[in-house]
């Protein structure tokens, strides 16, 4: 064996198993292994997990922040008007460090797969470019998918429909979308059919930015849901944010629920954005602006948490953490039970990964040896922690480490070190 990683827990609930690896592929995973191996670990008592997934990012526009000025308000909005400011001033090379930046934080924090929008409103098609040459740089350590998004609409935005079909071209892999930004729901709707009738005849994937409004009758879910079965996307097609389902009447959600389960449509909530953009016309009561997650679980949707944005014209915060995004999706849908709480940690692992279609993921014979181990006991504890990653493994080498954190106490007749694994 290359590398055995001794005595570890796993996210199913098995603990002391042995992780043997060879030539880039997990061997065996079965406790106790009787091999040697050129290199062992000792991760006694620590999570081993596959490495986190984040099917919804926006690359082209992380780690901006302050360019040209912070947004003052928070609101998406002014996000909206100051990333219309900084576009312009935007070149190549800024876009590629900025993302190859981001990639090294996601490393260190065991984030080795993202499905990034790119925007494609603007003519040099800046964004595009830099991202296929940083997803070309980045792929032994983190793949890395790209979709193009039409952020400023598809019919909304001049020569968006030319912008969208050469970005295909170049080698963006996934089409995109923004129907309720279009002019009118007509427009929206006739967004979803054209968008879809592409990626049929295209054979590729779409992820839609759908329904992120506060507005009931912003239906455009159900649009996608029927033209993801009439071209027979079924599985190969993911609504992100749809935060409107949030505010609909249950009555109508009670007849689509059933229908987008028949077009096995994968959804993606990004709870640190939509808890803080959704809901800014309200007083109180507040809405909470994530989409249904329980409910869809229950149903057996294919749900997703996305961090969305890190340090951008709309959201100053984040670090590339994915269990900050699923702690907090966690508490805005009200999830504390035992089952839902592990089905949050999936959802930044093997929900997000079956979203982009990763090949040889998780933790089986056979499978890619890519995994972090934390410095938690179990999945809910990982949630709760948001602890170290110790080790982040791609391809059977170590490719970030951390120390285990401890605190030391200094008051007179109390233990002097802190575990808060116990
Ligand atoms: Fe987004």
């Amino acid at each position: 064996m290359d590398l055995i990683i001794r005595n570890v827990n796993l996210p199913d609930g098995r603990i002391g198993i042995d992780i043997g690896i060879k030539d880039k592929k997990i061997m065996e995973i079965e406790s106790p292994l009787n091999f040697k191996a050129n290199e062992e670990i000792d991760a006694s008592g620590f999570l081993v997990c596959p490495p986190f997934v984040d099917a919804h990012f926006h690359m082209d526009a992380t780690l901006s922040i302050g360019k040209p000025r912070l947004n003052k308000s928070g609101t998406l909005l002014e996000g909206i008007n100051l990333w219309g400011e900084l576009k312009p001033h935007l070149t190549f090379k800024e876009i590629k460090n900025r993302a190859l930046s981001y990639c090294d934080m996601a490393v260190a924090r065991g984030l080795l797969a993202i499905r990034s929008h790119v925007d494609i409103c603007d003519r040099r098609l800046l964004a595009v470019d830099a991202l296929l040459e940083v997803k070309k740089e980045v792929s032994s350590y983190l793949d890395l998918q790209l979709v193009a998004f039409p952020q400023d609409g598809y019919y909304r935005s001049p020569d968006t429909i030319n912008l969208l079909n050469t970005a295909l071209d170049r080698g963006v892999e996934v089409i995109g979308g923004i129907p309720h930004f279009e002019r009118t729901m007509e427009d929206g709707k006739k967004s979803v059919g054209a968008l879809c009738r592409i990626a049929a005849e295209r054979g590729l994937l779409v992820d839609m930015h759908c329904d992120e409004s506060d507005d009931p009758l912003s239906r455009h879910i159900e649009t996608l849901t029927a033209e993801t079965t009439r071209h027979g996307l079924h599985g190969r097609v993911t609504g992100s944010h749809l935060t409107s389902m949030h505010s609909m009447d249950n009555y109508y959600v009670s007849k689509l629920l059933p229908l987008m389960s028949e077009a096995r449509m994968n959804v993606v909530a990004n709870p640190l954005i939509n808890i803080t953009i959704q809901g800014r016309h309200d007083t109180y009561p507040k809405r909470r602006g994530m989409t249904r997650v329980p409910e869809m679980i229950k149903i057996g949707l294919n749900v997703a948490f996305g961090h969305d944005c890190v340090m951008d014209p709309w959201y100053s915060l984040g670090s590339a953490d994915m269990l900050e995004a699923a702690s907090m999706g966690l508490h805005v849908a009200q999830m504390t039970g035992i089952e839902e709480m592990k089905s949050c940690f999936q959802a930044i692992t093997e929900f997000p990964a079956k979203i982009m279609g990763l090949e040889g993921y998780g933790l089986e014979k056979g499978c890619n040896a890519d995994m972090v181990i934390l410095q938690a006991a179990d999945p809910i504890e990982a949630l709760r922690l948001k602890p170290n990653r110790l080790f982040v493994i791609r391809h059977g080498k170590i490719i970030a480490r951390s120390q285990p954190v401890q605190s030391e106490l200094t008051l007179p007749g109390r233990p002097k070190l802190i575990n808060f694994l116990k």
